[in-house]
């Protein structure tokens, strides 16, 4: 492990991959994965080179959002182990020299939440529900939700309970939005980032973190779309209300009282690279998800557009950019990068955008290929989701019955959701469940696709080519150039339809270049030592379409 793992600022050019535990690795034989399958995956991490991974909800949860309806946060669901488990693992993690970050749900809890329960046992106007977002209704007889606002997931943000009132949901019915504005929501949100980073976590990623404060005079949306355009200049009434920043503010007084200091990534959807940055100044959160990159089309114009905000706007407040290419949310970029790029929706990110559209699978793991290779060059961290380095695509024959995103339900079945990228991870290319579960355990929670064998980890390990070995490769390279990870970037004119730029830190006499081809025909590379490629050269030594190459020279 590099020495800038041990610094501090690790979170400014760490690699971080993304850990669905129900979906990594399970050691029960239950069909959901787990903690102790996650430790059993360990030896796997430091190989892949990780500096850090990051675990989607391990708290105790009825599941109706897989684990983003928590009802109690310092706690591990069961399904998942002990805390004496979580414990063990945040200690062989740092063992392994990998800093682990966990999820934090602040938006809203699961229904089944004792303080929840507790407002429907109380009365209308009682302090109980004063912790949640209750309200009367409209029409002559209540009958009518509060305003307009619609929930994530589908169909109105309000659900009525029998006396009557009803209680605010951006997700599911069975995910109650908290009341921000209340003393006590924020000291129990304290004392959880306390309970975890007093067991030697070293962040949080804070779901929904723009949602939590609302307009509280609730006001209805009149068809108001978000995100908002660059030049809006009203607030939206429930995302990225200015308010929010006070909340991250007290947060990082609180991770800043810990040694090493403790560190946040937000899971900020707000379009607008000036209103991301703003949640990045230094007295807020240290990093967020960069969605911009992540659903930029596979399009040589767009990436370099988004690749420059990016970086202008994270320097206007000094924080590192980080690149995302999958998550648990969005369908995976083989899968997204197969489809013809030109014209895509704006906003297209699920499988139920993309699933229409004709699909050359290789292609898309060329291209992914390169898109890994490309962001793993660029200056702050990174993020890598389960699966991405095995070059998983999204599977997207999941039969109905066996759909289970609140996005299906929701959607009365007309939206597939999020399932086809939260499948089982395969782990060998033999066996049940591609050794996901101990043999003759119970079915994975999701199907796996039957063509999944030939992706298995272990028969990725050791072959040159494959899909795991590159990630290898490049993330060891990270760690062995000074170029890499934080620090600035310089375009370089390469050749039409080329992104070429270099990464100027290095101290060597050597310079790094990352050069990628999205033209149709193959173009000459400069003199120099191709260091790592992430598709093969074509017979003359020059670079084919799709692909990117480090080089040093
Ligand atoms: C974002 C999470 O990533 C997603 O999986 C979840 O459904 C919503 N937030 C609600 O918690």
């Amino acid at each position: 492990m590099d020495g800038r793992n041990a610094r501090d600022d690790w979170w400014r050019h760490a690699v971080v991959y993304q850990i669905y535990p129900r979906s990594f690795a399970d050691a029960s034989g239950d069909g959901i994965g787990d903690i102790a399958g996650i430790r059993s995956k360990l030896p796997h991490l430091a190989a892949l080179g990780v500096d850090a991974i990051w675990i989607s909800p391990w708290y105790p949860s009825p599941m109706a959002d897989a684990g983003y309806d928590v009802s109690d946060y310092r706690d591990i669901e069961p399904l998942f182990g002990t805390l004496a488990e979580a414990d063990a693992l945040i200690a062989e993690a740092h063992e392994a020299g990998i800093k682990i970050i966990i999820d934090i749900v602040p938006n809203h809890t699961s229904d089944q939440h004792a303080l929840f329960q507790a407002a429907l046992a109380a009365a209308p106007g009682s302090p109980e529900r004063e912790l949640y977002v209750f309200r009367e209704g409209r029409g002559t007889d209540n009958e009518l939700p509060p305003n307009d606002w619609q929930s994530n997931f589908g169909g109105p943000a309000w659900t009525r309970v029998p006396d009557g009132q009803w209680y605010l949901h951006l997700f599911a019915p069975a995910q109650p939005d908290v009341n921000w504005r209340h003393p006590e929501v924020r000291a129990e949100f304290e004392q959880t980032l306390r309970f975890w980073f007093d067991r030697g976590i070293d962040g949080f990623r804070i779901d929904v973190a723009h949602g939590l404060e609302k307009d509280w005079e609730l006001p209805d949306l009149d068809g108001l779309v978000f995100p908002l355009a660059d030049d809006a200049e009203a607030d939206h009434p429930h995302w990225d209300q200015p308010a929010v920043h006070e909340i991250f503010r007290e947060w990082r007084r609180i991770a800043d009282e810990y040694s090493p200091a403790r560190a946040f990534c937000g899971e900020i959807w707000v379009g607008r690279p000036h209103r991301l940055a703003a949640y990045l100044r230094p007295d807020e959160l240290h990093t967020a998800f960069n969605f911009d990159f992540l659903m930029a089309p596979w399009l040589l114009g767009e990436l370099r557009s988004v690749i420059d905000a990016t970086i202008a706007s994270h320097a206007a407040v000094g924080a590192p950019p980080t690149w995302v290419l999958g998550n648990h949310d969005v369908c995976r970029p083989v899968s997204r990068y197969a489809r013809e790029q030109a014209g895509l929706k704006p906003m297209a990110r699920h499988l139920d955008d993309f699933a229409e559209l004709p699909a050359d699978f290789d292609l898309g793991r060329l291209r992914t290929r390169s898109a890994a290779l490309l962001m793993l060059a660029l200056p702050g961290g990174a993020y890598v989701y389960q699966g991405e380095e095995l070059g998983l695509p999204e599977a997207e024959g999941i039969p109905a019955e066996a759909l289970q995103d609140p996005i299906w339900f929701q959607s009365g079945g007309t939206e597939k959701g999020r399932d086809g990228c939260r499948v089982p991870l395969p782990w060998n290319a033999s066996g049940d469940s591609l050794g996901f579960s101990p043999e003759g355990s119970a079915a994975p929670w999701l199907p796996q696709p039957s063509d999944w064998t030939a992706l298995a980890a272990d028969a990725q390990d050791g072959v040159p080519d494959s899909t795991l070995e590159l990630y290898r490769a490049a993330l060891k390279l990270r760690h062995q150039l000074d170029e890499l990870g934080d620090g600035t970037l310089r375009w370089l004119d390469g050749p039409a339809d080329t992104l070429v730029f270099t990464r100027p830190a290095g101290a060597g006499e050597h310079r790094f270049e990352c050069w990628t081809n999205f033209g149709v025909a193959s173009v000459t590379l400069p003199q120099g030592r191709v260091l790592l490629a992430s598709g093969d050269l074509d017979a003359d030594g020059n670079l084919p379409s799709d692909t990117t190459v480090w080089m040093s020279r």
